[in-house]
């Protein structure tokens, strides 16, 4: 049966209190940190001469709405109503909105040591220890609008900037694609610092703490992040419907992209599904 992503402020106190159990309980199996670890598994950047998958490549989307659905799937076995929320950063858009209250998410992170303390995932609780990471910190840590050089969360018109483009991505395929609804979204941009963060990832800046990095998994706003930037991916389908997943070959070889992107029939890595296998999840869920 097609299940529902709702939008995390519209969650019903018994719907909030569900979902954080079955985060906690995924988290205590262990499961959780499987997930953490492939997300650093995946983190390759252009730089790096091999296949990228999950990050600055084309099936940057369809890679993040495989993870989301595993993740889902855990939390579903645990509790079989729960369901991803997502995060309209374009709305909820302060300090203390949803997801940042104390029965979501917590809130931002004290001013010392940047470490959550309030909430579910606080340190103090012993529920979230973080295990795999880029550093050796056990707690989570958020630094919301970036109190050194602060900046603000995407409007809608760097969202419409995006979703305007009929063209889901274009050659070199890689951080500096200067068109393409995925890059758009992805948000590699040119230019020095913040002016270089765009949508997808100025919002991980703007969290800041554990969700800078390879291992933004450790922060569960990963997921609702994630869940609306999948949602805007399932609009912007919608919206261009004669437009689909590019490259619909692979680079030629002997040219620079050749072997470092997924083309829309190969197999994405660490799966056995295909970007085309991805385009479509109408059967599985839906956003309201
Ligand atoms: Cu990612
Ligand atoms: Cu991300």
């Amino acid at each position: 049966m097609v299940y529902t992503r709702k939008n995390v402020s519209t969650l019903t106190e018994g719907e909030r209190r569900r979902f954080v159990m079955a985060m906690l309980e995924v988290k205590r199996r262990g499961e959780y940190d499987e997930f953490v670890r492939t997300h650093i598994d995946y983190y390759v950047s252009d730089g790096e001469g091999r296949l990228r998958t999950a990050h600055m490549a084309p099936s940057f989307l369809p890679w993040h709405r495989r993870f989301l659905l595993d993740l889902e799937n855990a939390l579903r076995r645990v509790d079989s109503l729960v369901t991803l929320p997502y995060w309209d950063w374009t709305k909820d858009r302060t300090t203390t909105s949803a997801p940042w209250t104390e029965d979501l998410l917590g809130g931002n992170g004290r001013r010392s040591d940047r470490q959550v303390t309030t909430g579910p995932f606080a340190y103090a609780t012993g529920n979230w220890t973080l295990r795999e990471g880029v550093t050796d910190t056990e707690f989570l840590t958020r630094d919301l609008g970036r109190s050194r050089g602060p900046i603000d969360l995407p409007t809608r018109d760097d969202l419409e900037w995006a979703m305007k483009d009929p063209v889901y991505d274009v050659s070199p395929w890689n951080s500096t694609s200067a068109r393409g609804f995925r890059n758009r979204l992805e948000g590699w941009g040119s230019g020095q610092g913040s002016a270089a963060w765009r949508n997808h990832n100025r919002v991980h800046r703007w969290v800041g703490g554990a969700m800078v990095g390879g291992a933004s998994v450790n922060d569960p706003v990963f997921w609702l992040h994630h869940a609306f930037i999948d949602m805007l991916w399932s609009r912007w389908q919608h919206r261009h419907r004669d437009h689909h997943y590019l490259p619909a070959e692979p680079p030629d070889p002997g040219t620079s992209q050749h072997g470092r992107v997924v083309a829309r029939h190969e197999k994405m890595p660490p799966w056995d599904v295909t970007p085309d296998e991805m385009q479509y999840i109408g059967r599985i869920y839906r956003y309201a």
